[in-house]
């Protein structure tokens, strides 16, 4: 039997420049590196200032173990990045990043979110249980590391 024990699921907070640092170690752990789905730093930092971006932090207290990114823009949001340090995965903390960002999107007023995803990902399970729904696919919009094509959803939840 395992002595893991699930990590704390840590409290979330605003965040921004100040931790770019934390965000890229996390970037860096929870992406799969043959799909090229990670932000470079430079992405992230010009991002960061625009209008409607939010950045939020899963704070563990010794580490950061997980983030969101979303922007509203225009009446919608769409949620841009989701991550769980792999570490402090199946704790929870993205369902609370999740229900954090749907609550966002609902305080500002905003009817329609969206993201994008590879159809592969197991986060479709999770955008799944928030009531998302497949809109559109994009074909072969994703190339793996072996060259094989992968496409891409488009999911939408309206609240
Ligand atoms: C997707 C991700 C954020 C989920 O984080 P998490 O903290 O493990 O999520 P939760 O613990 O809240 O899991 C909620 C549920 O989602 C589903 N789920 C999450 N990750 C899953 C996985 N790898 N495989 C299957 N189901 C998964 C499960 O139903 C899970 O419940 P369970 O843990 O009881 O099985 C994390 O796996 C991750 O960082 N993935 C890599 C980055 C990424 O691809 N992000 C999405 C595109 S931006």
């Amino acid at each position: 039997m395992s002595s893991v024990q699930p990590s704390p699921v840590g409290q979330l907070r605003a965040a921004g420049w100040a931790d770019l640092d934390a965000v890229m170690e996390v970037m860096s752990t929870a992406f799969d590196p043959g799909f090229g789905e990670a932000w470079t730093r430079a992405q992230c930092a010009g991002i960061l200032p625009m209008a409607g971006v939010t950045l939020t932090l899963a704070d563990g207290g010794n580490s950061v173990l997980g983030f969101s990114l979303f922007r509203e823009v225009a009446g919608e949001s769409e949620l841009l990045l989701l991550a769980v340090a792999p570490a402090a995965r199946h704790c929870g903390i993205g369902t609370q990043l999740m229900r954090h960002y749907v609550e966002s999107a609902g305080r500002s007023g905003i009817r329609k979110l969206h993201l994008e995803v590879r159809d592969s990902n197991p986060a479709v399970s999770l955008y799944r249980q928030h009531d998302f729904i497949v809109e559109g696919r994009r074909r072969n919009y994703y190339r793996g590391a072996g060259g094989q094509l992968h496409d891409a959803l488009t999911m939408i939840r309206r609240i």
